[in-house]
């Protein structure tokens, strides 16, 4: 039995699935971060669990021929990337492998063939979200940054390769105007302080900037001072005051105050103009988000008499995607403010053929069927990390749509769900997208067709 402290030499047989080597020491798993597939390396073992453990590496034996620097001063600290030891392509390769695994496991060996992953030509600054906690340092100083991987010890800010430039700049600029003029930052211990995150949403294609400050109150001192700077120097379209007095992870609270603009700002994917909230869903890498809605719809095969349920719609890009291939989209959401900008989407878009509902999917589905009388030809989903509940599965396996589409951004969830609807589909194509480059997030799009 392996124990805390130990050092060892290990050949890295695999990856696991946050992209760390994996090693086995007498038949015992580790896992070891920033360790690649083949490489040879010496480690240190830092945890030890019932079944398995964790390794740090002290020093690379035999290096992978797919290692590269990292081009980041602070990754090795950071929660965000977790592969930017390993050259581009390669990422996608693993990523594949991932999923493929996954696959193999749950439905036999190669039974389900998972193509090449769809990357991103430029895979840098691509998030148009950004969320900068911000705290009390060790030196009792406001800080602003990154919260350190598995911590909520705030790295201070460095120019970050995934993040849109302007998201930082402007977060900077208000953390700068904090300390000018002595606005406080929430401290976790002591739950004082007012200033928590920094939230800046970007429009890639419209350039409209939405800025949420959270805070743990409901003024700002200096507030007119700090909007005219921000929309002097920034041109920011609109301010939130976001009030979140609770002891709690969860970024946002409940009560926004507009305070500059009108609360809200735009984007465009493909041929389309949406309407994003603070509340919203949108996808964090509209580049890619374009690919894998236009991925996903050509793998569909839509039919002009086709009825679509889009659930998991978000802010209506799917179904507002798929609106001229198809008869009718029906979407259902949870969040109201969401299905509020689909709503608005549509018209803004001028689509006919679309109606919004919002509230869970498990029952909001089962309502239009059963109260409605609406049964769609063709679903896709897109739910959170968690994947799909029984009932769900249990009306789709029910109501028997031709086709079915799942888009996830948990392969393990999705395998797991689509094993359930094995029953009556067959899995004709699965593709991931690259949605998320240098981190272990893997997007994939699967087709299935009624047997
Ligand atoms: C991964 S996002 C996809 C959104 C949209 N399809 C897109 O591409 O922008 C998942 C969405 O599911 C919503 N959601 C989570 N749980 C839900 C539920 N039980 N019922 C309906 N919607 C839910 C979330 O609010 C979020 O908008």
């Amino acid at each position: 039995m392996i124990k805390k402290n130990e050092e060892y030499e290990v050949k890295i047989l695999d990856y696991g699935m946050n992209g760390e080597g994996v090693a086995k020491i007498d038949n015992f798993t580790v896992f070891i971060p920033n360790a690649m597939k083949d490489e040879k390396v010496k480690i240190v073992i830092v945890k030890v669990l019932a079944s398995y453990g964790f390794g740090k590496v002290l020093e690379i034996i035999e290096k992978s021929p797919y290692r590269v620097e990292a081009d980041c001063e602070t990754y090795k600290r950071c929660g965000g990337c977790d592969m930017r030891h390993i050259d581009y392509e390669e990422t996608l390769n693993i990523k594949q492998n991932m999923v493929q695994t996954l696959f193999n496991k749950t439905f036999g060996e190669n039974k389900v063939k998972v193509e090449k992953v769809i990357g991103m030509g430029n895979p840098y600054n691509y998030r148009n979200k950004a969320q900068y906690p911000v705290g009390i340092n060790k030196e009792g100083e406001p800080v602003i940054g990154i919260f350190a991987e598995r911590t909520h010890e705030i790295i201070p800010m460095k120019e970050c390769l995934i993040q849109n430039p302007l998201s930082e700049k402007i977060a900077f600029a208000i953390y700068k105007f904090m300390k000018e003029n002595n606005v406080s930052a929430y401290d976790e211990e002591t739950l004082e302080g007012l200033v928590r995150h920094i939230v800046i949403k970007v429009g890639v294609r419209t350039h409209e900037i939405m800025c949420i400050l959270v805070i743990n109150g409901t003024k700002i001192p200096k507030e007119q001072e700090l909007i005219e700077m921000l929309v002097k120097a920034y041109n920011v379209k609109t301010i939130i005051k976001n009030v979140n007095k609770e002891n709690t992870n969860v970024i946002l609270g409940k009560e926004n105050i507009v305070i500059h603009g009108d609360g809200f700002i735009y984007d465009i994917l493909g041929d389309y103009t949406f309407k994003i909230s603070p509340k919203s869903f949108y996808q964090v890498n509209p580049v890619q988000a374009e690919v894998l809605y236009n991925t996903a719809l050509e793998m569909a095969e839509l039919s002009k008499d086709d009825i679509l349920f889009d659930l998991y719609c978000g802010i209506g890009t799917i179904g507002i995607f798929a609106s001229s291939f198809v008869k009718k989209v029906y979407g259902i959401e949870i969040v109201e403010q969401a299905i509020d900008d689909a709503k608005e989407n549509a018209k803004i878009n001028n689509i006919e053929n679309i109606e919004f509902y919002a509230g869970d999917v498990e029952k909001v589905f089962s309502n239009l069927m059963e109260k409605k009388q609406i049964y769609p030809d063709a679903i896709i989903v897109d739910p959170p990390r968690k994947g799909l509940d029984e009932n769900t599965i249990s009306n789709v396996l029910a109501v028997e749509p031709k086709k079915f589409i799942y888009i996830s951004c948990n392969p393990a969830t999705m395998v797991r769900d689509l094993k359930l609807l094995e029953e009556k589909y067959e899995i004709t194509n699965v593709v991931p997208v690259d949605m998320f480059p240098y981190t272990s997030h893997t997007e994939s799009i699967a087709v299935l067709e009624l047997k």
